[in-house]
């Protein structure tokens, strides 16, 4: 062992992380408990990942269900009914009809640029050239493999990576007509975050999708929206899209879909779906009996209407309460961003010192951006956590 690794408290870890101190041993809800016993109110759930909490029983009895029939992984080789049964479900809530596994944001952002593509060379023949272009969005996000990265919008994480894949046009969401200065000629797809997460949780007005949906399909171009951080429940709908009236072409999910084992998805119309041939993609791990089992119990109670109410509830409760904030923080707190449980607090300060002193004062945060503070709690999350947590926030704000 070098004597780098020797040093670092972390050990053999590789450094691309920078992670804050606490070593977490347990978790309860929206709480987490590090090793000396302290308790933190958890309102990153690891990043929109733990939408039910920690340690929510219909996780545990889903995974002793699944431990029980000795399956975990079989390969994609074989039928498994977990995978079936949750593709089904997925493609029901959506109102879209077939379904990809993977295990990741990233690797369902991958796929659904490679199912467009597939789909947008087959309908295109006969035209000047394959359609290859993807439109992607200022202030997106969508991963850091190859694909998911060209089509993210952050100098920092694309520089020291390039050549990444070509054929990227970024154009302003806040000026969707920019979209119709666009020559559709070689373009399949556009790819949007009905909410931006780690571009500073902004939200696409339903106007700019439905803009969307009507310019791709007038010009024969698939519409993938990316709902691996706003959807399965996080806005108080199912899918974050549904308020707009609209359907993507391809739909990708993952953070929460599996309560916190990787997965991820894409949903995509049949249309989509016949464009694709066995062999085209695959994965090894991706739908496995165990995940499967799981995200069908997480999907099953993020889907519940009792449940997107209460999401509905608390996001107006908690909406109110950083209403409050601003008011009574004018100087501090520039604006508020968000939906459902999903929200941003842009802060004049710098974010990273208002997350240390809140994590100090036993409440975890997440930033989006320099100035802008994200919270995410549980959808399981009480009314007095809310005010646990905004109260914290509103002591320890630059
Ligand atoms: C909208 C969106 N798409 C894709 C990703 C990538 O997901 P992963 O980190 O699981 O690869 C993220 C991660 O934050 C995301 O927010």
């Amino acid at each position: 062992m070098t004597a780098g690794v020797a040093a670092d408290p972390r050990g053999a870890l590789l450094g691309v992380y920078r992670p804050a101190e606490p070593l977490f041993v347990r978790g309860e809800g929206s709480t987490l408990v590090d090793e000396d016993g302290k308790r933190y109110l958890d309102f990153t759930s690891g990043i929109a990942v733990t939408a039910l909490g920690h340690g929510h029983p219909a996780i545990r009895a889903a995974v002793e269900r699944a431990l029980d029939t000795g399956l975990i992984h079989t390969s994609n080789l074989f039928r498994t009914a977990p995978a079936e049964e949750l593709a089904h479900r997925l493609a029901e809530l959506s109102g879209l009809d077939r379904v990809f596994f993977c295990n990741s944001g990233g690797e369902s952002v991958e796929a659904a640029l490679k199912f467009a593509r597939r789909w947008a060379g087959r309908n295109r023949e006969g035209e000047a050239g394959p359609r290859h272009r993807i439109i992607a969005l200022r202030g997106a996000f969508h991963g850091r493999l190859f694909g998911s990265l060209a089509v993210t919008d952050r100098e920092a994480y694309q520089a020291p990576f390039r050549p990444l894949m070509p054929g990227v046009t970024f154009i302003d969401p806040e000026e969707p007509a920019a979209l119709d200065e666009v020559d559709p000629s070689d373009v399949a797809a556009l790819i949007a975050e009905p909410i931006q997460g780690e571009g500073g949780v902004r939200c696409l007005s339903a106007e700019t999708l439905r803009h969307f949906r009507s310019w791709t399909q007038a010009n024969g171009v698939a519409l993938i929206l990316d709902e691996v951080q706003c959807g399965l429940g996080r806005t108080g709908h199912v899918f974050a899209f549904e308020s707009a009236g609209i359907r993507p072409d391809l739909l990708t999910l993952a953070k929460p879909l599996a309560g916190g084992l990787p997965m991820g998805a894409v949903v995509m119309t049949e249309d989509v779906a016949e464009a694709i041939q066995p062999g085209d993609h695959g994965t090894t791990f991706g739908g496995g009996p165990l995940v499967a089992s799981v995200a069908n119990a997480v999907v099953n109670q993020v889907s519940d209407p009792d449940s997107l109410a209460q999401v509905q509830e608390m996001g107006r409760k908690l909406h109110g309460l950083l209403r409050g904030l601003q008011e009574r923080h004018p100087e501090e707190v520039e604006a508020l961003r968000g939906r459902g449980l999903m929200w941003g607090v842009q802060i004049r300060g710098e974010a990273g010192a208002v997350m240390k002193r809140a994590r100090e004062a036993g409440l975890l945060v997440v930033p989006a951006g320099d100035h802008v503070i994200r919270l995410l709690p549980p959808l399981t999350v009480s009314s007095h956590e809310l005010e646990r947590a905004v109260t914290i926030l509103g002591a320890n704000l630059p």
